[in-house]
């Protein structure tokens, strides 16, 4: 391979790396597309378990297996005695995400695949599940609590709140939630989903592929931006100094975090759906001031970089105006992101070809092995 082809392609930027049918992401006309469902509209009209489903099923559900689907996946919320016990001996310090990823690697010792297995029963149980190992966890090493996992809540937005505060959420909550669910479900090829769909390459089982996306989303250019994104607003008390500082940060080379896209270049469709609720619930909240904090980082960056704020920039102002705690916001991107995770596993088993591709050398040339004793 040649070098220029080499650098063209570092991180694999612009490589098409198979095909698939769940997502358009970037293409010129299409924008962002969920098996071909545009995401505004999905954002503007769906509810999260319905999108789910579409991810998973191909098909938009019909009103009765919507709420079918919402039953089951409310009995699927319980998780095993074994398990809460194992998450009651991970110390109370853990990051939240190294929580998930044991929790689903756990998961799959408690409840194997078999080849016979339906791997739509094994999204869907993650998919019910995920929230209850995080806040059961959560809950016993900060507030002294074994919760219960069994709640009236319809929706996993409304159970996800349930969970955390031991009361329903408000319906504004409720709803922003739900929307920014259905934004992170889905994105193509990105570095998790290809550690899923790798890992699911070599036959492996549904947990294993599921357990590696866990550990390459937690990553600060990946998933774990949307927290590195509050630690960023949270410096500033006024806009005066957004401008002094991001100036100062961009002079030092530093990347500032929830800004950026390897795929898209003049904004992130998500964005501009996930700011307006962060506006809309900003009002009255004790921190509204966040929020032009925020928009004068924007600003800023386009103005020095020509850069936009991705999902997980404005996502973060929602999850801290609806008092979640910022620990908790990338494992809220594992709690949407499983639907497409499980969308890519089930795809690639369906057409599977080991994905193993090949290494320009730039190592030593041919030398002569020196014994032990002679070095
Ligand atoms: C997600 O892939 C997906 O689809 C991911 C995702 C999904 O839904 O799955 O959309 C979710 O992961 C969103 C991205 C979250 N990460 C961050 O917010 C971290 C900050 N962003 C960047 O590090 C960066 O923009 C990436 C990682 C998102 C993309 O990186 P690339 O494509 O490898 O681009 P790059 O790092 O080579 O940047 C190109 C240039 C560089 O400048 P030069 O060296 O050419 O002078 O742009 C600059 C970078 O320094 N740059 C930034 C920047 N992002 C890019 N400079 C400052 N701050 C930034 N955020």
């Amino acid at each position: 391979m040649g070098e220029s082809t080499i650098k063209k392609t570092g991180g694999l930027a612009d490589v098409v790396a198979g095909d698939s049918a769940i997502c358009t992401c970037g293409i010129a006309g299409k924008g962002l597309q969920y098996r071909g469902y545009e995401i505004h509209d999905l954002a503007k009209e769906a509810v999260f378990e319905e999108v789910a489903w579409l991810l998973l099923r191909e098909e938009l559900p019909r009103r009765q297996e919507l709420e079918q689907y919402r039953q089951r996946l409310r009995a699927l919320r319980e998780i095993p005695a074994g398990l809460k016990t194992a998450l009651e001996l991970i110390p109370g310090e853990t990051q939240p995400m190294d929580v998930l990823r044991t929790g689903c690697s756990l998961l799959g010792n408690f409840e194997p695949e078999f080849s016979a297995a339906d791997p739509l029963r094994t999204a869907d149980r993650l998919l019910a599940s995920f929230s209850s190992m995080l806040l059961y966890w959560y809950h016993f090493h900060h507030s002294g609590k074994r919760i219960s996992l069994v709640t009236d809540e319809k929706t996993l937005a409304g159970n996800f709140f349930y969970l955390l505060n031991g009361k329903k959420p408000s319906p504004d909550h409720e709803h922003c939630l739900d929307v920014s669910l259905i934004l992170y479900a889905e994105h193509e090829f990105n570095a998790s989903t290809f550690t899923a769909r790798t890992i699911t390459s070599t036959r492996s089982d549904f947990y294993s592929a599921v357990t590696g996306a866990i550990g390459a989303l937690r990553g600060p250019l990946h998933g774990g931006a949307n927290e590195a994104a509050m630690a960023l607003i949270q410096q500033y008390s006024d806009t005066e100094e957004v401008e002094k500082g991001i100036r100062e940060k961009l002079a030092n080379k530093e990347l500032i975090m929830g800004f950026g896209h390897r795929v898209y270049t003049i904004s992130d469709p998500r964005s501009d759906i996930i700011k307006g609720w962060a506006k809309k619930i900003s009002v009255g909240h004790q921190n509204q001031h966040f929020y032009p904090i925020a928009e004068r980082i924007e600003k800023v960056m386009w103005a020095e970089k020509k850069i936009f704020p991705n999902l997980d920039f404005y996502s973060a102002l929602v999850y801290h105006y609806c008092g979640i705690p910022t620990e908790l916001f990338t494992p809220l991107f594992v709690i949407s992101r499983i639907s497409g995770w499980a969308a890519h596993i089930i795809e690639q088993r369906k057409n599977n070809k080991l994905i193993r591709p090949t290494s320009h050398y730039i190592g030593p040339e041919p030398r002569k092995y020196i014994p032990l004793a002679a070095r």
